[in-house]
């Protein structure tokens, strides 16, 4: 049966609804897990930094862009770029874009099911006080034991595609507008609450800021390494023949993270922009959702560094730096079996109405294009994804000394492709499209900006900067990795 929402005539009621449905794709596990444990790896502030520059500079822009064409194709990406182009005498080609994004949204869902799972199976632990008193240190333990086991793993990962594609099936508004609108600002002062635990009750919160904020450029973007027996190691600075190396790593980790954490480079706000009514105004819209996400990011990292730091937790602590520093500060306050359960609980939430944006754009392009039922689309997609996942469930246990790709395993490979190429290429490859490919008039008309310098600022950035600087960026890492 087609959902009315599938159709391009349907657009939401008012501007707000387009911000909640896109701040609800934006702010996720990308925000509250992935930020925390990457600024982690990369060692904090001069990472940070990178990172939100890219937001700034390359992310805002091509939100911009991506909400435009939405809305003036009022369609599904795929369709959205192909139209476009022919609208303005290019090539109908510019559709394999929304093709690739397509491509991503399936390879991201696969593995970020996974992570949400992980999310799940702590609101039932926590909820149910395995936390409660935990002693100092042994959080990093009982996280082994969940990504250790392949079937509980499934289960979460199973129970989690479950309910997205339901909720997709039944059209996206249903079953995202109340969720948006009461559990993200519920998330969002959960969040508040830990700051101010770790404010209070923990005696690193400088040491937390510091680390956040900081610009320590060489913890960052330097490695400490020398040859012994051929085969490259770290190794400490003043040491003899150990050699000050730059590093890359950092840079695209954190233009990749813009993109993922904006949810950009695929689609999903193309696939959203569909359904944003003509009045709305498409700048401070874009500016609103870059705000909130960019907020909960610094917010989950200033509650968990101070407690990462007062429970003697490395910061790079890889991907279970959430789940191993949170419960540890749950387990010991006040009422924190019930924060605690609800925080996860949410944290699922926000992680549900970014996963039904990951395959909107499949299922609006398979509604619309074939006149495939959208319970069939769902259906058939979610599948697909639950099923790539499994190898993502496997990467933390049965598979985890596999490594086919580029001595990664297939969590940590697809984690890399779409986030660190795919979506900052389909990024790119947007901006060209917006700045260079449609007609000038077109977009004008469309983002309505008051003051031409503002429209030529975003076309300067459309047509040059954020392209040219996701080309330095992949250069620079391409040369690194010969
Ligand atoms: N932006 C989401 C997050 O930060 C993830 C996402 C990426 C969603 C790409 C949609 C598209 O969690
Ligand atoms: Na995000």
């Amino acid at each position: 049966m087609a959902e009315s929402t599938a159709s391009t005539s349907a657009t939401w009621a008012t501007r707000w609804t387009f911000i909640l449905a896109a701040t609800g794709s934006a702010v996720g596990l990308g925000n509250i897990w992935k930020f925390p444990f990457i600024t982690g790896e990369y060692g904090g502030g001069a990472f940070v930094l990178v990172y939100l520059l890219c937001v700034a500079f390359i992310g805002l822009p091509i939100l911009m862009s991506e909400a435009l064409i939405g809305r003036h194709a009022r369609c599904n990406p795929i369709s959205a770029m192909s139209n476009l182009a022919a609208e303005s005498g290019k090539t109908r080609a510019w559709g394999l874009v929304g093709w690739m994004g397509v491509l991503a949204g399936f390879f991201i869902l696969s593995f970020y099911s996974v992570v949400a799972g992980w999310a799940l199976d702590y609101t039932l632990e926590i909820g149910r006080g395995t936390f409660n008193n935990v002693a100092s240190g042994s959080t990093g333990k009982m996280f082994e034991d969940l990504i250790g086991d392949p079937k509980r793993l499934m289960i979460w990962h199973t129970l989690f595609m479950v309910i997205t594609a339901f909720i997709i099936a039944r059209g996206i508004h249903k079953g995202l507008e109340s969720s948006v609108r009461i559990m993200m600002p519920t998330l969002f002062l959960l969040l508040v609450v830990m700051v101010v635990y770790a404010v209070f009750k923990t005696d690193k919160f400088a040491d937390g800021l510091k680390f956040l904020f900081a610009f320590d450029i060489e913890k960052t973007f330097f490695t400490y390494e020398k040859v012994v027996d051929g085969a490259v190691t770290a190794c400490k600075w003043a040491e003899a023949g150990c050699d000050k190396v730059f590093t890359s790593k950092p840079l695209i980790a954190a233009m990749g993270h813009a993109f993922f954490t904006l949810s950009l480079g695929m689609g999903a706000i193309m696939a959203y922009g569909a359904y944003m009514p003509k009045q709305a105004n498409i700048a401070s819209t874009a500016i609103t959702i870059v705000f909130f996400d960019t907020v909960v990011a610094l917010l989950a990292g200033m509650a968990i560094f101070p407690i990462v730091f007062a429970n003697g937790m490395e910061p790079s602590s890889g991907p279970g730096l959430l789940f191993i520093s949170l419960p540890q500060a749950f387990g010991n306050m006040p009422f924190g079996q019930v924060f605690g359960c609800l925080f996860f609980f949410l944290v699922t939430i926000a992680a549900l109405s970014s996963a039904i944006s990951l395959i909107e754009p499949a299922v609006a392009y398979l509604t619309q294009r074939f006149s495939v039922g959208r319970v069939t689309a769902t259906i058939g997609f979610s599948f697909l994804v639950w099923f790539l996942g499994i190898g993502s469930v496997l990467s933390f246990n049965e598979w985890a000394d596999v490594k086919p790709f580029f001595g990664r395993t297939v969590f940590d490979f697809l984690d890399y492709l779409t986030a660190n190429i795919m979506l900052p290429l389909g990024g790119m490859l947007i901006a060209i499209y917006a700045g260079w490919a449609l007609k000038r008039s077109l977009v004008l008309n469309e983002l309505a900006l008051k003051n031409l310098l503002y429209f030529n600022l975003w076309r300067a950035t459309s047509r040059v900067i954020a392209p040219v600087a996701v080309f330095v960026v992949f250069i620079v890492t391409l040369i690194q990795s010969l």
